[in-house]
């Protein structure tokens, strides 16, 4: 395969720059394109042409903007294989979860489409007969976009961008650097979709690239990625008078398999919500707590089933989707991380060793599953982001000890339930520190028109996906006085 040229896009135009960065192939090492190292002057060219296409996008009708994404779901859609063949190759996601991933973006769009034609506000009776009143949203103006490379597609130019597009805000995103191609698509199909100049713009470039652009004078930032750059963002926008941020941060999400649990659908939740994606997802599940008279039932199935996943590229060398269950993790970084937490484990004789991920073949960045089984301690393995096939099984007694462990970190984003008993259900779902819990099901499998968010470490209270709609507006009371006398609420004179 050619070498792919990444350029920005930068108030309708492509533009390369003569810093770059390549961007390899995570199975295979090799290089798959060259992509723009864009400079702080640059990032400030794509925000100053937001900031001018800002002026008239927000005049246009909320239902004309929104029509956009009729053509853009239209043009996803008949791309859908494409799309999911770019996605899979930058970040060696199993073909079957990037043609889902490409689902979840054209539902975003069919959503961001029908949400032009949804009310736009309340109306609420004032204190006073004669006037009326209503809470409206108005755009806040320029929105920062930095997304994530394990959902390069959806979360970035879909669940950030669609909505913040609809609500006539205009955009600049800055791709994660580990898959920057996915987005250059989709700006590709914005355009011909007719997005006008300026509207929506996309920077490449590195960490450094994505400071700048939040340091511009940008009015919002929808972030997704590590807690601790999303609390530097935070501090950052705490020292303007204008910037507000949704920040979608990291986890320690985990599945509490309850003592009467269906053990097959509890198994089966399990490896999927640790193994989907080399547990790369920010809802992976890296704690299974299960209860301590079903432990061992639970762990045999558990460890048969994981020991025959196999592990290796998305495509075979036909090119045709392979029969991997997970691919490689993303670059070297993400590979010493999990290493170091494996080897973490390894030496812990709390932790009973179950099966030990090892390095798979000689280039791309392979690794096999890591299961244990520890009781819940204060190891910084059980409590800190692995981001890969790494997983404890932590066995409890009493049921309240289960939402007690699931509880003790300092993250709180997804967490799966799986019981039968309605009332324990309920408990969880009162007590659990998540923003996403799912009754008998693992901990991932969010959809487009929900609301995708956590607590305390995982999230600032402003969740992404349908919600974004919120996090991008700011709200107007608008009160009218259809007297022809000025009166007070209060009972003022
Ligand atoms: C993420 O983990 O960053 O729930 C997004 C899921 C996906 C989205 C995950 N639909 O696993």
């Amino acid at each position: 395969m050619s070498e792919y040229i990444g350029k920005n896009y930068i108030n309708g135009e492509w533009e390369t720059s003569d810093l770059a960065f390549e961007k390899r192939d995570p199975s295979s090492e090799e290089v798959l394109g060259i992509f723009p190292l864009s400079t702080p002057k640059t990032v400030y060219k794509a925000y100053a042409a937001a900031r001018v296409a800002f002026a008239s996008w927000k005049r246009k009708s909320r239902v004309e903007r929104a029509d956009f994404f009729n053509k853009i779901a239209q043009i996803v859609d008949s791309r859908k294989d494409d799309l999911a063949r770019a996605i899979s190759l930058e970040t060696g996601k199993n073909f079957n979860e990037s043609l889902a991933e490409v689902i979840e973006a054209l539902h975003m769009s069919q959503y961001a489409f029908g949400s032009g034609k949804t009310p736009v506000g309340e109306a609420i009776a004032s204190e006073l007969h004669e006037k009326d009143s209503y809470i409206l949203r108005k755009p806040k103006g320029v929105i920062a976009i930095v997304s994530p490379f394990n959902f390069p597609m959806a979360i970035g130019p879909f669940w950030c961008a669609a909505p913040a597009l609809v609500e006539g805000n205009t955009v600049v995103l800055k791709p994660s650097e580990d898959a920057p191609m996915s987005s250059q698509l989709c700006a590709e199909i914005f355009e011909e979709a007719g997005i006008p100049k300026g509207v929506f713009n996309v920077v490449h470039g590195d960490g450094a690239t994505g400071s700048a652009l939040v340091g511009e004078n940008v009015d919002h930032i929808c972030f997704t990625g590590s807690a601790d750059v999303g609390m530097m963002i935070r501090m950052q926008a705490a020292q303007s008078w204008n910037k507000t941020t949704s920040c979608e941060m990291g986890s320690k999400s985990a599945v509490l398999v309850f003592e009467d649990a269906d053990l097959e659908m509890a198994v089966d939740a399990c490896v999927a919500s640790s193994f989907k994606l080399a547990g790369q997802r920010c809802v992976s599940a890296s704690r299974l707590i299960v209860h301590r008279n079903i432990v061992d039932k639970f762990r045999d199935a558990f460890v048969d089933k994981v020991s025959a996943l196999k592990i290796g590229a998305p495509f075979d060398v036909s090119g045709e989707p392979s029969d991997a269950y997970y691919g490689p993790l993303i670059n070297g970084q993400g590979f010493n991380k999990v290493d170091f937490y494996n080897q973490m484990v390894e030496k812990d004789e709390n932790a009973e060793k179950l099966l030990m991920g090892k390095r798979i073949g000689e280039k791309g960045f392979f690794v096999s599953p890591t299961v244990y089984q520890s009781e819940w301690t204060k190891a910084e393995y059980l409590r800190s982001e692995v981001f890969g096939p790494h997983v404890a099984i932590v066995p409890f007694d009493k049921n309240e000890e289960a939402i007690g462990i699931y509880n003790d970190t300092e993250y709180g984003l997804a967490v799966g339930v799986m019981t039968n008993d309605y009332r324990l259900a309920r408990i969880c779902r009162e007590e659990c520190d998540a923003g996403m819990i799912y009754w008998n099901g693992g901990s991932i499998a969010a959809e487009s028109h929900l609301s995708f968010g956590g607590v305390k470490k995982s999230g600032n209270g402003f969740p992404s996906a349908a919600r974004t709609f919120r996090a991008v507006t700011h709200e107007v009371s608008w009160t009218v006085n259809h007297a022809d006398t000025l009166s007070f609420p209060q009972g003022m004179k």
